[in-house]
């Protein structure tokens, strides 16, 4: 027990309704009635049950820390009963982000994306949850960097004291398991060598220079390569800490302003534009996309979470919205051609290995 604060954010798709768009609200149901004794026990202080299309997002507070057993046990519990209910209903998918059978003390690894921060609560604690679907963990390296480098995007860089030294980024390479950080802004061009290639550089964290606050925290599980195979994307989460040291609140939002093209869509194999919506219009239909962004605002008290607050209900989002269509189309034009489709390195769901088993007797060797 510490008198610190812990977010925890744990998240899976045990079940699609109709398939891939959404949630049936059932699941949201066992969700809360599985997580409210926890909460009448003091396990939890607080939380919220949300989604993004068919993403199950159980958002938490409590006083254990990071990945702590029991908090990790009580979610992966909670997403079993779930995905009993999405069986139950025959829902799509059912059960498809939960890859061992039996918990083995922490969700990592599993299946679920997870992001967790450890904080003293300040005087006023505001505090974004971002929740993608249709996509990847690698989509938060663009609006990261906006957030917590860019002038363009964050004048208080400029012109709050408190910003002014910038902010550290820690940057996991997904493939080699290993993590390495940037200072920003002196080390600004480094960062960007690594995290502009998204598929295998992720920003995991951000941290504030002057007093090392934890500022921002991502999920960066790749289901597909912790199964060795393609079971479902990994629509990633993201915690983000507004004002005094932070972004303000306006300023972490401003990034999700230019819908940018991230990995996903149909079948987890293209390319699309990422669209900031409300929960409500959180059911990427057209081609299963195109991928959507929610933001969930909260101002913590005592470790309560009063909100949420819808953040992209906004109308100041509709021509992002209509941009996101545009350019959606274009590339849906494409059909099944690069760059839409992903390149093969990345094509996950793929058939194209059954289909060079049963056509590689027939490549000829070229004389010259
Ligand atoms: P208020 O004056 O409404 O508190 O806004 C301050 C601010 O910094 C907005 O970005
Ligand atoms: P989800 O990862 O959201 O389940 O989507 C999978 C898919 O294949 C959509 O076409
Ligand atoms: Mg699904
Ligand atoms: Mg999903």
């Amino acid at each position: 027990m510490t008198d610190k604060v812990t977010l925890s954010v744990i998240k899976a798709d045990v079940g699609g309704y109709v398939g891939h768009s959404s949630m049936h609200e059932d699941l949201m149901k066992e969700a809360e009635e599985r997580l409210e004794p926890a909460k009448r026990d003091g396990m939890l202080i607080d939380f919220h049950v949300s989604r993004v299309g068919d993403d199950l997002e159980l958002i938490m507070t409590h006083r254990k820390g990071v990945d702590n057993t029991e908090i990790h046990q009580l979610a992966w519990k909670t997403l079993e009963c779930c995905t009993g209910v999405a069986k139950k209903l025959k829902l799509y998918g059912a059960g498809q982000d939960l890859l061992g059978d039996a918990f083995s003390g922490n969700v990592k690894g599993m299946g679920p994306g997870v992001a967790e921060m450890e904080f003293v609560e300040r005087e006023s604690e505001p505090i974004l949850v971002f929740m993608a679907d249709k996509t990847s963990s690698g989509a938060w390296n663009m609006p990261l960097v906006k957030m917590f480098a860019d002038p363009f995007t964050t004048i208080g860089l400029v012109i709050s004291p408190a910003m002014h030294d910038g902010f550290r980024f820690e940057v996991q390479d997904v493939l080699e398991h290993k993590r390495i950080y940037f200072d920003c802004p002196d080390e600004f061009y480094d960062l960007l060598v690594f995290v502009g290639a998204c598929a295998r550089y992720m920003i995991r964290a951000v941290y504030h220079r002057g007093t090392d606050e934890i500022a921002a925290v991502s999920s960066t599980q790749r289901l597909s390569v912790i199964a060795g195979r393609y079971v479902g994307k990994d629509d990633p989460v993201l915690i983000v800490r507004c004002q005094g040291n932070f972004p303000a609140v306006g300023e972490a939002l401003e990034p999700f302003a230019f819908p940018h093209m991230v990995e996903g869509w149909m079948r987890g194999s293209h390319h699309g534009p990422l669209m900031p919506v409300s929960v409500e219009q959180s059911n990427p239909s057209r081609f299963d996309g195109p991928p959507r962004v929610v933001c969930l605002g909260f101002q913590l008290c005592n470790g309560s979470l009063v909100g949420p607050r819808d953040m992209f209900d906004d109308p100041s989002f509709d021509e992002t919205r209509r941009q996101a269509n545009l350019a959606g189309e274009y590339l849906r034009r494409h059909g099944p051609f690069e760059p839409h489709r992903l390149p093969l390195g990345e094509m996950e769901y793929t058939t194209m290995p059954g289909i060079m088993e049963r056509v590689a007797d027939r490549f000829e060797e070229l004389a010259d």
